[in-house]
């Protein structure tokens, strides 16, 4: 298709520039990072358009317009990923999937992210939070925060979603595959020796491989509400709605959803590493919350069940989690293609254009949060709830029906690797100033962020 405006409709194009021939104006973007779409947005408003990695492209930033394209899916747009990543997923994905299919895959998932399959993975991803925080503090030198935090997320998807209980050998080849899958997720779709294309269809192979194996394997389903692990909730969830999984659709959905949290997880867990060392003041607050509602004493976690109601009712906790999410969103923004042209802000959107909507810039121009770059976790308190000012205001986890399906899961980690910090970690940054933060593939400071963990005295 030509990227060109629709003459039929009398509105104007969205301004902007389109760069080079070719290469649009990807060499710009790669050198300004973030403030390329900053200074663009200033110059040419709120929509405009540009050419990005070989694709021209209109970006979509504030609420109100993020809402029309997010609340038009299906009619108005319909998702767009590169095909290396359409392929690497595979067509069983919810990714691939649009209209009624993809409703019906949705309504599946719902189950595994449900409070009751929710309250089940509890100790568990506890148990792998404590078990990291434990080998990361028994290491004389300071940690790469950013990198274990992708192990760390890794080892929780892995546990949770899949059960595997395999040996620390087996886990870090499979992590080793599992990042040569993500790192050629993006990539040309060209299929020759050496290409990342192919190395990413070995990696996805090699992983299909481990997850049949694990399921021909596993144990017959836990009966009842006490689910094993997130396999066992979908498989369990496609019965109630009247469909048997295949095998290929039980890889690519585990796939798939290990992919959806790992990035994101980690960025989130390393962004909340690095407030908690920049507020002491916010760690204190959160320490007294814990006290308060006697799950520390003594400076020491409390042995015992923590509950979900329990995790979820710490008020202070949701705040801080909220504001890291919100000042430093792992996820800047999600790609559709117009199904038809369309008005957004009096200019059009011509059919088949891809639209990339901005959740990052969205955050940082929005009038509801007062002083919008200071780290504030009672903006979320009831007597401020900024986000409550309006919708599509705040969206970490996109919005309309293709939000998040592991949003509950991501925070609820989260929660707990607050909570672990707060009561049973002694942390100090190793360098003399914090990093500097890059965005692309998702938010990570540039040297990982090092830091010294001690664990308790
Ligand atoms: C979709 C953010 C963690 C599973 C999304 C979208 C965003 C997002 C913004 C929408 C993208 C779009 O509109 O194109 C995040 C953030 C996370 C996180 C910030 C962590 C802090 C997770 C986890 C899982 C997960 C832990 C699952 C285990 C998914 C899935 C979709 C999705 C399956 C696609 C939904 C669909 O297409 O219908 N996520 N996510 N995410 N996320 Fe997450």
């Amino acid at each position: 298709w030509t990227a060109t405006r629709d003459k039929s409709c009398k509105l104007p194009m969205p301004k902007g520039s389109m760069g080079f021939p070719i290469i649009g104006e990807t060499c710009h973007w790669l050198f300004q990072g973030a403030g390329f779409h900053a200074s663009r947005r200033q110059k040419y408003g709120n929509v405009f358009k540009t050419h990005l990695l070989g694709r021209p492209l209109i970006r979509v930033t504030g609420a109100e317009n993020v809402r029309k394209v997010l609340m038009g899916e299906h009619t108005l747009v319909s998702v767009d990923w590169p095909q290396s990543t359409s392929t690497l997923l595979g067509p069983n994905s919810l990714a691939n999937s649009i209209g009624d299919i993809h409703r019906k895959r949705r309504k599946v998932f719902a189950k595994v992210f449900s409070h009751e399959a929710l309250e089940s993975y509890l100790p568990k991803i506890q148990q792998v939070i404590q078990e990291t925080l434990r080998v990361w503090s028994s290491n004389p030198e300071p940690i790469n925060v950013y990198r274990e935090s992708q192990r760390l997320s890794f080892h929780m998807a892995v546990r949770v979603l899949l059960g595997f209980r395999v040996s620390d050998e087996e886990m870090c080849h499979l992590f080793r595959t599992f990042q040569e899958f993500v790192d050629n997720v993006f990539t040309l779709p060209i299929d020759l020796p050496f290409t990342g294309y192919r190395k990413g269809i070995r990696a996805r192979d090699t992983l299909h491989k481990c997850i049949e194996k694990a399921i021909r394997e596993k144990p017959l389903s836990a009966q009842g509400k006490d689910y094993a692990d997130a396999l066992d909730v979908l498989m369990d969830s496609a019965k109630e709605n009247g469909t048997e999984l295949t095998m290929q659709e039980l890889k690519e959905s585990t796939i798939e959803l290990i992919f959806a949290a790992f990035a994101t997880t980690a960025s989130a867990s390393t962004s909340l590493i690095m407030q908690l060392l920049k507020h002491p003041a916010v760690l204190e607050k959160l320490r007294e919350e814990l006290r308060g509602r006697g799950i520390l004493h003594n400076g020491c976690l409390c042995e015992g069940e923590l509950r979900l109601d329990t995790v979820c009712s710490l008020k202070y906790l949701d705040c801080v989690i909220k504001e890291v999410l919100r000042l430093y969103t792992p996820v800047s923004g999600g790609y559709r293609t117009a199904m038809q042209t369309f008005e957004l802000d009096g200019v059009q959107i011509p059919k088949g254009w891809s639209v990339m909507y901005s959740i990052r810039d969205t955050h940082d121009t929005s009038a509801v949060f007062k002083d919008v770059e200071a780290f504030d976790p009672d903006r979320f308190s009831e007597e401020r709830c900024e986000d409550k000012e309006g919708r599509f205001h705040y969206l970490p986890f996109g919005g309309g029906v293709r939000s998040c399906l592991g949003k509950q899961l991501a925070t609820l980690f989260l929660r707990l690797l607050a909570i672990e910090l707060a009561g049973g970690s002694r942390f100090e940054l190793a360098t003399r100033t914090f990093p500097r933060l890059v965005s692309v593939p998702v938010v990570h400071p540039t040297d990982g962020l090092r830091v010294k963990f001690f664990g308790l005295d």
